[in-house]
């Protein structure tokens, strides 16, 4: 009789990032060592009124609100209307702690709510948590492909996919691809197929083709646009995001969630509340990504001979560079920097690269000498 041990239950894959460690000696033995240009981390300081804001808050002490505090939610709801001119109820509005637990999370708590659905849609060539939180809650993650333009082929999604969606997941400005996705046409597919779709907009702001949009522009019903301050205010440390727009989604979330104690911290929330009150850091942020954007853009194309075009939104490159896995090994030997494989981010990936522009100009500059070209 088989014993329990021998039953194959779940086995966590590989975290992707952790699969470049052997990259890092090839890229520390030179002078100045790695230069991390693979996970998005952000590495810019915040506003000087937030980290004020973590420190005074006086928030410490008692369990901080699940849902998020009046003031952070207010302050979210001020950013959405000054952003995008859009008006969203403060009931409307919940906090996470930081987007990745929401996005993994999601398909749990939305099959809860539908047991006749099972279905994860979402984009081909994404981040992978999207793909993740189907698989951690014994859903079909279902790829959806892109168009030549990079927003989603809809038209493509099978009907019986569609019938059994719990969700449809965009991500505009894109991780990796940098495209901007056509959010009335994700908004009218859901409302048409009775799927919520939830839209990852937390690179909004690093929006270069036209202004940032929000699928809440196309109404609240069915639609949920999640929002993070990792990369915004450069807050990945501190945990904060939030979620906003259709009331009945949202309502359920708030109240599912509260069950797990998924609560951001009480000083995180101060910290939010001044960040989402300044705009002033997001340009000074958004003038430091584009320069490194054009800098490596141009080192990298001129030293790998690869065509690399300057994305639409968001801080990577991504490039076509025959085969990702070798690029960034002969990127790590001789330029000493580590970037990421585009296979990371799903198999229609596998010959891109991507980079993170996430390392101080001088940093840049080591690797540009580096490769010559200093
Ligand atoms: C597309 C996308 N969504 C969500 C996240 C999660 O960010 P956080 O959990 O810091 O809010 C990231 C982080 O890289 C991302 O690229």
């Amino acid at each position: 009789m088989a014993s329990i041990t021998d039953r194959p239950g779940f086995v966590p894959p590989p975290y992707p990032y952790d699969r470049l460690d052997r990259f890092k000696p090839l890229a520390e033995r030179l002078d100045g060592g790695l230069v991390d240009l693979s996970i998005g981390t952000p590495i810019d300081p915040p506003p000087d009124a937030v980290l004020a804001a973590l420190g005074s808050s006086d928030a410490e002490r008692g369990y901080p609100a699940s849902i998020g505090s009046l003031e952070l939610r207010t302050a979210a709801q001020r950013w959405i209307g000054r952003r995008f001119d859009v008006t969203v109820p403060i009931a409307q509005i919940g906090a996470c702690v930081g987007t990745k637990e929401f996005v993994g999370t999601l398909p749990q708590w939305l099959r809860l709510r539908r047991p006749d659905r099972d279905t994860v849609l979402f984009p081909a060539v994404a981040y992978p948590t999207y793909e993740m939180g189907a698989i951690l809650a014994g859903c079909r993650a279902v790829p959806v492909l892109p168009n030549a333009d990079g927003s989603l082929d809809l038209a493509a999604i099978a009907p019986a996919d569609a019938d059994r969606a719990l969700v449809l997941w965009v991500n505009s400005p894109s991780n990796p691809t940098g495209a901007l996705d056509d959010l009335a046409s994700a908004a009218a597919w859901g409302r048409s197929h009775d799927v919520p779709v939830f839209s990852d907009e937390c690179y909004v702001e690093f929006t270069w083709s036209g202004r940032g949009r929000t699928i809440l522009e196309h109404g609240l019903d069915g639609l949920v646009a999640v929002h993070s301050l990792s990369k915004r205010s450069n807050l990945a440390g501190v945990r904060i995001g939030f979620y906003a727009g259709d009331g009945e989604l949202v309502h359920y979330l708030q109240e599912v969630r509260k069950h797990v104690g998924l609560m951001v911290p009480g000083p995180s929330q101060a910290a939010g509340v001044a960040a989402l009150e300044d705009d002033a850091h997001v340009a000074v942020q958004r003038d430091r990504y584009m320069r490194r954007l054009e800098r490596l853009a141009d080192v990298l194309g001129r030293w790998s001979g690869c065509d690399i075009p300057l994305p639409a939104g968001g801080f990577y490159l991504w490039f076509d560079a025959g085969d990702g896995w070798d690029f960034t090994e002969r990127l790590a030997a001789e330029g000493g920097a580590l970037v990421s494989p585009g296979d990371f981010y799903g198999a229609g990936g596998t010959q891109f690269v991507r980079v993170a522009v996430v390392q101080p100009d001088e940093r840049i500059e080591l690797v540009a000498a580096r490769l010559g070209l200093g």
